[in-house]
Parts: C-alpha cells; sequence; structure tokens
C-alpha cells in the first residue's frame, strides 16, 4: 500500500532553520491552530488580514479554519498551488507561513502570508520564518521574484518584511469589509536582496515536491 506522502508530496516536505521547522498543515495540527487562533492573533479592532477570517463567531472559526486548510489543498493544481505551511518553534505549534503561486513555472512568483499566535508574536519568530520560506522558494524552487501586501497600520508585518528585504511596490486603495478605507502597501523580494537568517536550511522532501509543482519531470 502506498503511503500518502507519495501522492501528496506537500506531506512529506520539512523545512527547518534554527528553531523553526516548518511542514504543511496536517489535520492533526488543525487543533492547534484553532487554539491559538481563539486566543487571538490581534488586537479585535485591528484586523490585519485581506479576507477578515479571524472576525468568524467563535461558534465557527475552528469549523471555518478546518474547511479552509482543507480547501487549500483541494485547489492545488501545477498552474495555482499555495503552501500552508505550520510553524513549529522548538516543537511548539505558533502559527502559519504561507505562500500562494500562480502559473508559477512562467511567472516564478507568489505572495507571502503569515500569522502567528499573539503570545508568540515579537520574539523575532516572524522575521525567521519569512526569510525560511523566501530562502527555501529562491534556492529550492526557483523563485525569481516574491511580494507580499499589508495594511500600513500592520507595522508588525511592514517591519518583518523592511527586515527581510522586500522594497515597497506602491499602494493601493481598499475598501475594507467594515466600509472604511484601508491602505494597503505591496512589497517585492529579488533573490538578491535576501536578508539570510544566521542558520542553515535543512530541506526534506524536495525532489518529489519540485515535480508536484512541475518544475522537474
Ligand atoms: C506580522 C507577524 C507575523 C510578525 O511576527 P513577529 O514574530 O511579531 O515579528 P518579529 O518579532 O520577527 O518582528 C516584528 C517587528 O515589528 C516591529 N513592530 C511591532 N509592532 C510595531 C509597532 N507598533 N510599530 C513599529 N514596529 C513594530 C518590532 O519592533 C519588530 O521589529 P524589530 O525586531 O526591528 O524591533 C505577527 O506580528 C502577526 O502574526 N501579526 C498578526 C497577523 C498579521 O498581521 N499577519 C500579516 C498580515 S499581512
Amino acid at each position: 500500500m502506498k503511503s500518502i506522502e507519495e501522492f501528496w508530496p506537500q506531506f512529506a516536505l520539512r523545512i527547518r532553520s534554527g528553531p523553526l521547522e516548518l511542514a504543511a498543515v496536517r489535520d492533526d495540527d488543525i487543533p492547534a491552530l484553532v487554539d491559538l487562533a481563539e486566543r487571538g492573533i490581534h488586537p479585535p479592532d485591528r484586523m490585519p488580514f485581506t479576507f477578515p477570517w479571524t472576525d468568524a463567531p467563535k461558534t465557527e472559526l475552528a469549523r471555518k479554519m478546518a474547511v479552509h486548510y482543507w480547501e487549500s489543498r483541494a485547489r492545488n493544481t501545477p498552474e495555482r498551488w499555495s503552501l500552508e505551511l505550520v510553524v513549529r518553534r522548538d516543537g511548539q505549534v505558533v502559527g502559519i507561513q504561507a505562500f500562494a503561486a500562480e502559473n508559477y513555472l512562467v511567472t516564478r512568483t507568489g505572495e507571502t502570508g503569515s500569522w502567528l499566535g499573539l503570545e508568540h508574536q515579537g520574539r523575532g519568530t516572524g522575521t525567521l520564518m519569512r526569510q525560511t520560506m523566501c530562502r527555501f522558494l529562491f534556492d529550492h524552487l526557483e523563485a525569481e521574484e516574491i511580494t507580499s501586501v499589508a495594511f500600513v497600520d500592520n507595522p508588525a508585518s511592514g517591519a518583518v518584511s523592511r527586515k527581510v528585504g522586500y522594497s515597497p511596490n506602491g499602494q493601493t486603495r481598499e475598501k475594507r469589509r467594515d466600509g472604511e478605507l484601508a491602505i494597503a502597501e505591496r512589497l517585492t523580494l529579488l533573490p538578491a536582496q535576501l536578508v539570510r537568517s544566521q542558520y542553515p536550511l535543512e530541506v526534506e522532501g524536495l525532489p518529489a515536491l519540485r515535480r508536484d509543482i512541475g518544475l522537474d519531470n
């Protein structure tokens, strides 16, 4: 009998850097992620996400999160795929580092997104997990550009982007769900701009993932 990793290569991916390990979200990880989200990711009056998923009623948040991870797996194709990686720091689940790409074989770009439970913020983890993801994408998946977007009233996200080496690439005016104006800053990172962490990067499960997204036969 085949193992699930043989036909779903993301499940075999492990990216390690210093105290962090990033791995595709499995169903067993979802309760810990729900627990973090229920305890809070941001102050209630400061919505950092374009899609305000953390506003879901408490009774619905857990199921919505589970459905989100299942949907994001189910939608993956070589033309449009995402990596939703659960981040562990010293073995403890602390948040998510994601990357989403379209027509990657041609564009060689995609957008990073991330969150940490409030109690895990402000210790350098957000910077290290973004550095880890970007280094993995540039060094192992042949990315040529990585983008990010953050509302200008989200200084922590902006600070992480700048520390990792992203450059501002224009602002857009958007209507938030509460009807108010929000200014979003777009950011771009090129390989030569990446500020690498002091830690080496260890990757497991790479050849099958590269075949899965069409980089190798
Ligand atoms: C964005 C996020 C992942 C960053 O993770 P983190 O572990 O807190 O980040 P770090 O500790 O590595 O760095 C945060 C930086 O932001 C800075 N920062 C935090 N709050 C700030 C503020 N109010 N004003 C200015 N800078 C601020 C910190 O000083 C730090 O920079 P420094 O190390 O140069 O001092 C995390 O804050 C988070 O999950 N926020 C809620 C979800 C979110 O906003 N996701 C991104 C959506 S675009």
